[in-house]
């Protein structure tokens, strides 16, 4: 696998981890970092990775956010850029073709919370802090975050957490529903390591079909989402692991998945 300065990719019986390795910024993300890891999402996809998990290394932080050095004296044509290339790979993890688990081993603030927000599941550890902090730096959240955390804990909190920059520890982030789990920090890595295994022994192109509908219900109103759904539903069928799977619950033996 092709290795940057500042994300690792490793895959491994299917599944793909993507790692921000910056640890002496916190794992805050700069152009180079954020090319890395649009091209490490497109070797994963090229690697048909059937699960992906995005984390960060060291012990302190997922990703710190934006680098703030490096967006310090930015023009707007300039911001405009780092902007649209976070939207690339906060959009690359979001349309990537199986489940992608953010493994939220600390810190994920301004860019690093958007990332994880773009990700199909949150598992944070019990020592991780969240937040869109972007108002104290005197900008807004430029990667998705306005749109894409009132989806997962409703308008009212997500304007609060916006408007006020708060951090909040992980047992209040999963009592609002921005992640899903909450581990010791020292099992995080088993427990999305399982996750990802059971994700990638399930018939991947349902599971991308499934990826692919559940996203339409933000790109369209619920008709268009309802119709899509019926006709990626149907497209399904014919498939091996359809067939497979069915048989195999009819013959009442475990099925397998090509
Ligand atoms: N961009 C650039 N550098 C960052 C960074 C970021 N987002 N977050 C942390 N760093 C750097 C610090 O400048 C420091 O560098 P230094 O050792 O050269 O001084 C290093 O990472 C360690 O951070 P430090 O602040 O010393 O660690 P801490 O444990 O005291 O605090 C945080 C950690 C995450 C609470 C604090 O760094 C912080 O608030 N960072 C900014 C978070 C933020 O607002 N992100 C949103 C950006 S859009």
């Amino acid at each position: 696998m092709p290795e940057s300065d500042t994300i690792r990719l490793d895959v491994e019986d299917g599944v793909a981890t993507l790692t921000v390795d910056r640890p002496d910024r916190l794992n805050a993300m700069n152009v180079e970092t954020l090319t890395s890891l649009k091209e490490a999402l497109a070797e994963a996809e090229a690697a048909d990775a059937h699960a992906l998990v995005l984390t960060g290394a060291g012990e302190d932080a997922f990703v710190a956010g934006a680098d703030i050095g490096y967006m310090q004296d930015l023009s707007t044509a300039e911001a405009q850029a780092y902007a649209e290339l976070g939207h690339e790979v906060a959009d690359a993890i979001e349309t990537f073709p199986a489940p992608v688990i953010a493994a939220i081993n600390g810190y994920a603030f301004g860019g690093g919370c958007e990332l994880a927000l773009a990700c199909d599941l949150r598992v944070a550890s019990e020592d991780a802090v969240l937040g869109q902090t972007e108002i104290d730096l005197g900008i807004v959240p430029g990667w998705g975050g306005t749109q894409r955390l009132s989806r997962l804990v409703g308008d009212e909190l997500a304007r609060r957490l916006v408007f006020f920059g708060e951090r909040v520890d992980a047992q209040d982030a999963h009592e609002m529903g921005l992640v899903g789990d909450v581990v010791a920090h020292d099992q995080l890595d088993d427990y999305v390591a399982e996750m990802a295994d059971d994700l990638a022994a399930k018939p991947a192109f349902a599971l991308e079909a499934a990826k692919e509908a559940l996203n339409q219900v933000h790109e369209s109103d619920q008709t268009a989402g309802l119709r899509y759904e019926r006709r990626l539903w149907s497209s399904l069928f014919g498939t091996h692991d359809q067939r497979e799977g069915m048989a195999a619950f009819v013959e009442d033996r475990e099925p397998e998945f090509e």
